[in-house]
């Protein structure tokens, strides 16, 4: 069945549980989407995952376009939700909606996700004016890295988790259809869940949001080196990965690949013509 954003209302209303992956590529997208997730969010978290970044800033439009076309071309049935990369919505709200058109016109996703509370109310309502819907993005929002000085979690002091209620609210008033909270207390993620009426999606911020997101390569363990805490890996690819490249060399080097299952025959009288 094809997920929506009619799929993310009604969860809000029955209590179902909402999941989301990213994906960034075909492959990912037609691995992904069979198994009944939700959404699937390119992320500009490929500029870190898949570009090598240290931070999401240096991701751009055709990066973007980019990769969604390529998880358009793999996804049927989820939500395909796209990034609106740094830059790309901050300036003005021509800006975002001319951009989170080209997402979807160009990219084929069928909702966009900007990052920020208050100050990118504006061109939320505006896209959502536009006919797209929006997923909001508050807490640690990893375009403003500079501003909090490393990603580290966001809301633990009062003023600050009040300003998130308040920055949830303003994103729900200007029409978003689902907010992801990351890397917050859990605490706080609840008192937001309930104070929305729009389904939250948690990264880092607890169990009690009405859905979560992780990226796919950290939830397979294919990145190896430095997990974050509310990272659970349900796999250990990289080790699976690794020992396929490992055979295919050994394989290669000691002649046992490609064997004749692998090889294309000739006929032997072609064969004898040709070396005499
Ligand atoms: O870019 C991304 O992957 C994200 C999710 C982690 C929420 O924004």
């Amino acid at each position: 069945m094809k997920k929506t954003v009619l799929t993310f209302k009604e969860a809000k209303k029955t209590g179902k549980k909402l999941t989301m992956l990213t994906a960034y590529d075909y492959s990912a997208a037609r691995l992904i989407d069979p198994c009944g997730i939700d959404a699937i969010l390119v992320g500009d978290s490929l500029g870190m995952v898949c570009l090598g970044y240290p931070d999401t800033l240096s991701v751009t439009m055709e990066d973007m376009l980019h990769h969604t076309r390529a998880v358009a071309r793999g996804a049927d049935h989820a939500l395909l939700i796209s990034d609106l990369p740094f830059m790309s919505y901050q300036a003005s709200v021509y800006d975002a909606v001319k951009n989170a058109g080209r997402l979807v016109q160009e990219g084929r996703a069928e909702a966009v996700k900007i990052e920020g509370g208050g100050e990118v109310a504006e061109q939320a309502k505006a896209i959502v004016r536009a006919q797209i819907p929006v997923m909001g993005h508050i807490g640690l929002t990893p375009q403003s890295v500079n501003m909090f000085g490393g990603f580290k979690v966001q809301g633990k002091e009062r003023e600050r988790a009040k300003r998130f209620i308040e920055d949830a609210k303003r994103l729900e008033d200007a029409g978003v259809f689902s907010i992801v909270l990351e890397c917050i207390p859990g605490a706080l993620a609840d008192i937001i869940t309930q104070a929305v009426s729009v389904p939250t999606i948690g990264i880092g911020a607890g169990n009690r949001c009405d859905g979560q997101v992780l990226v796919y390569q950290d939830m397979l363990g294919m990145l190896p080196g430095f997990q974050p805490k509310f990272v659970k890996a349900y796999e250990n690819l990289s080790d699976a990965f690794q020992s396929g490249v490992r055979g295919y060399i050994e394989e290669v080097e000691n002649g046992k690949f490609p064997s004749e299952e692998h090889t294309f025959l000739m006929d032997a009288e072609t064969v004898k013509d040709l070396i005499t």
